[in-house]
């Protein structure tokens, strides 16, 4: 059997409006490995979420998964049953979705869904059920996790919302997590602590962690691998020193160019000029190209993603230092 425990292959999802195709995720691949925590970066609207409902079978009409393979521990996901599928939902594969409402149930207090969580999957009595919740919960940093096991979901912040989420996406110690950070808007500061207390429990339960994002600052120290998503596909994948050290994607130089730390003082964060293309009908060829300053007459086609699992891109005229990036990809 393969060592990843999740192999998404050119995976596309669309969805069919009265507008028309909207192609929401494209030819997207990558794989992750048991324990592994994978960035998943993108602008609004790169399709980011889609990816994750895709991987856990919640894609709805008008919207299809159009192609593409999803291994999960040497099973297609994408050809189980929706029973099946239920089953792994939840217990192997779990999510925390942008709108922790999604998860929570705003009637019920958190002690009261944390181990109903619990008690689906396996025997647990109520005590033993409420001292594990409680410990999960002082875990993903809830403070005084006994006193807010009684709380409901409204009488707590956004950001304690999501640890109460992310908690009861952990309770059942599944194999993969993918959690889709709040929209509204949490303090980067927040994200990445949020993120690093979440990687100690990710950590000692050898549990994979897919954590979406549209800032590239709140994975860069925490997570082991990074997927820059640009509207639909995967521009750029690797090891997060690989790709933070040396982008060959301009649009991923462009966004480690716009980090704060990376400019001197006093003068503008580096901006990427230009607009994301519409998705409804993107252009043929490579999507960022009329945004590109190394755009040439190639990029009327459409790049693949070339390279290893240490590094893979989709540029025909990468930036960066060749040399490095030909060193890590050998086998
Ligand atoms: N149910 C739906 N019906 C139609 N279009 C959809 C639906 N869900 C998502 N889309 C479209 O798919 C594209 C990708 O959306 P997605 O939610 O994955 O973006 P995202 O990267 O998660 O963005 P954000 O950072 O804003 O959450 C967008 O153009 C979005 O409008
Ligand atoms: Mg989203």
């Amino acid at each position: 059997m393969s060592s990843y425990l999740l192999e998404v292959r050119n995976l596309s999802t669309r969805f069919f409006t009265n507008q028309g195709t909207l192609h929401a995720v494209e030819d997207v691949s990558f794989n992750i490995r048991a324990g592994e925590i994978m960035g998943l970066v993108g602008e609004s609207g790169s399709g980011k979420s889609v990816t994750g409902f895709s991987i856990l079978g919640l894609i709805d009409k008008p919207g299809k998964i159009t192609s593409g393979e999803i291994i999960f521990k040497g099973q297609d996901l994408s050809k189980l049953s929706p029973k099946e599928l239920r089953h792994i939902q939840g217990n192997r594969i779990a999510m925390v979705f942008q709108d922790p409402m999604m998860t929570l149930n705003p009637v019920l207090r958190i002690s009261e869904q944390m181990i109903e969580a619990l008690q689906a999957h396996e025997k647990i009595n109520y005590s033993n059920a409420r001292n594990r919740a409680r410990d999960v919960l002082g875990a993903t940093g809830v403070p005084s996790p006994e006193s807010r096991l009684d709380a409901y979901p409204h009488q707590l912040s956004g950001g304690m919302r999501q640890r109460v989420a992310l908690a009861i996406a952990m309770l059942n110690k599944p194999d993969l997590i993918i959690a889709d950070e709040p929209t509204t808007a949490l303090d980067v500061s927040i994200q990445s602590q949020i993120l690093a207390e979440v990687q100690g429990l990710v950590r000692a339960s050898n549990m994979a962690l897919i954590w979406i994002t549209h800032d590239l600052s709140v994975v860069a120290g925490i997570a082991d691998r990074l997927s820059v998503m640009y509207a639909g596909r995967i521009v750029e994948n690797g090891g997060i020193s690989e790709v933070l050290d040396n982008p060959r994607h301009p649009y991923t130089s462009g966004l480690i160019g716009s980090l704060p730390g990376n400019s001197a003082p006093g003068t503008r964060l580096q901006q990427i000029r230009g607009l994301a293309p519409n998705m409804f009908n993107p252009p043929k060829g490579c999507t960022f190209a009329s945004r590109c300053d190394f755009a040439t007459a190639e990029c009327h086609n459409q790049p693949e993603l070339m390279g290893t699992h240490a590094h893979a891109f989709r540029c025909f005229n990468p930036v960066g230092n060749p040399a490095l990036t030909e060193q890590e990809i050998k086998p």
